[in-house]
């Protein structure tokens, strides 16, 4: 089992903790990073001198460029072994893309099961309503987008979780969390992580790989593929870690983006009073009217506001400038994503929070959240209606508020956020 990192570190340990510092808290404070994005669509020319673009034309045409702004670039931070995302097209992404879209058709109930989730959640804290405080993350989104996501694996999902534990523990699951979450977390925060994270983060994903082998037998017959061990256990391990943290992280920050915005949230709860409370779940219209805000509220607050891609051979990049930028073969290319989403160019009243805004011929920027092109996550529809589940529940709680008398509601664990506490408003 490896330890620590697997290369030497060439920057000095100081300006890593530093530079790792300043991503987590630019990770964390999504306003600024919108800052630099309208710099650098102001002066592309400035950007494209480092490899960065942040027009949504420029953005969308690195992504739509694979051959020559390659998905390597997150290969380095995979800890728990190669998968899909950072592959180039070929036979093994061909293969392994199919089985991921076999995969997902498990998930077209998704809508129903992640409603079911939160109701029984959301009845489970009505009742402990005296409690004075609770964690949105820990004591819900995880449990919704955990059972959501489940039907991925077929039958062997508890056996992954808990290995021959009982699934009802709490504890070993919450263990297999902790493990998916920081080998997700090394994805985000890249090349900037300080070498004791990444040996934590290589830890997780050791553990992670030992559990997948453990379960191999039962993955293999609940998938009923023919396809060797190695291949199998590669998307069963890459399916744990790039579905369920990402998505319950997306869900905290769209919560988090909610809770900062008191007035829409006034109004949404609002509008879930409106209806008879056993119909909110039933209503395709309110349905519709939340997703539009999960849309707006991510586009505020994305869980990936930066992509980066590797450059494999020398060629030019269209920044949006007069003149194209150089890039040399062997270097990385940033795309400012959240810069993209609120380009005026692209975006009718890009600075104002419109979740019902007229995207025209744009509509597909809209997602850009979830990447764009060929390699555009492809369970995206599915995530977002495990957020649309999340949020629709919470609506129907009483007015929630962060609670920051209790220390600080929200902590961060690196560049994620690891907890939300709220208390509801009557209490406060
Ligand atoms: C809100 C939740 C999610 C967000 C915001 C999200 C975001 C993204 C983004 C931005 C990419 C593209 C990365 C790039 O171009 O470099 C991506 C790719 C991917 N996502 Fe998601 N994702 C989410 C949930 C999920 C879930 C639930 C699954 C699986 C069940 C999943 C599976 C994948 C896979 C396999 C890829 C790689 C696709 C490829 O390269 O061909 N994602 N996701």
């Amino acid at each position: 089992m490896r330890t620590v990192a697997n290369a030497p570190d060439p920057t000095a340990p100081g300006f890593r903790r530093l530079s790792y510092g300043l991503f987590c808290w630019l990770i964390r404070t999504p306003p600024v990073l919108r800052g630099i994005g309208w710099l650098l669509r102001l002066w592309p020319f400035a950007g494209g001198l480092f490899g960065l673009v942040a027009r949504a034309h420029a953005v969308k045409g690195v992504l739509t460029r694979p051959k020559s702004f390659s998905s390597t670039a997150h290969a380095p931070d995979l800890v728990a072994g190669d998968y899909l995302i950072a592959m180039d097209p070929g036979p093994t992404y061909d293969a392994d893309r199919k089985l991921l879209g076999a995969r997902l058709e498990f998930l077209k109930d998704v809508e129903a099961v992640a409603d079911r989730e939160a109701q029984r959640l959301i009845a489970e804290l009505m009742q402990a309503r005296d409690r004075p405080v609770f964690d949105l993350i820990d004591d819900y989104l995880t449990w919704i987008a955990f059972r959501a996501i489940s039907p991925v694996f077929g039958e062997a999902a508890d056996k992954l979780a808990v290995g021959a534990g009982d699934i009802h523990d709490q504890g070993l699951t919450r263990q297999y969390f902790m493990e998916i979450r920081y080998v997700a977390g090394q994805l985000l925060g890249g090349r900037s992580s300080p070498i004791e994270m990444r040996g934590r983060a290589e830890l997780c994903g050791d553990a992670l790989r030992a559990r997948v082998s453990a379960a191999a037998v039962d993955i293999r017959r609940s998938w009923d593929v023919d396809l060797p061990s190695a291949a199998i256990e590669r998307n069963a391990l890459g399916l744990t870690w790039v579905s369920h943290p990402v998505t319950v992280q997306s869900a905290a920050l769209v919560l988090q983006e909610l809770l900062s915005r008191p007035g829409v949230y006034r109004a949404l709860r609002s509008r879930a009073a409106e209806i008879e409370a056993s119909e909110v779940w039933q209503d395709d219209k309110f349905r519709k009217y939340v997703r539009d805000h999960v849309l707006e509220l991510m586009r505020f607050r994305p869980i990936f506001p930066l992509l980066a891609r590797d450059v494999p051979r020398d060629t030019e990049l269209e920044t949006g400038a007069r003149r194209n930028a150089q890039c040399r073969g062997g270097t990385t290319v940033t795309m400012w994503s959240i810069g993209a989403l609120f380009d005026p160019h692209a975006v009718a009243n890009s600075r104002q929070f419109c979740p019902h805004r007229d995207w025209g011929n744009q509509e597909s920027l809209r997602y850009l959240v979830f990447g764009y092109g060929d390699r555009q996550c492809p369970a995206k529809e599915y995530a977002l209606n495990i957020i649309t589940s999340g949020l629709v529940g919470f609506l129907t709680l009483p007015e929630v508020r962060l609670a920051h008398d209790d220390g600080k509601a929200i902590e961060y664990d690196g560049p994620l956020m690891s907890r939300m506490r709220v208390r509801f408003a009557k209490q406060a």
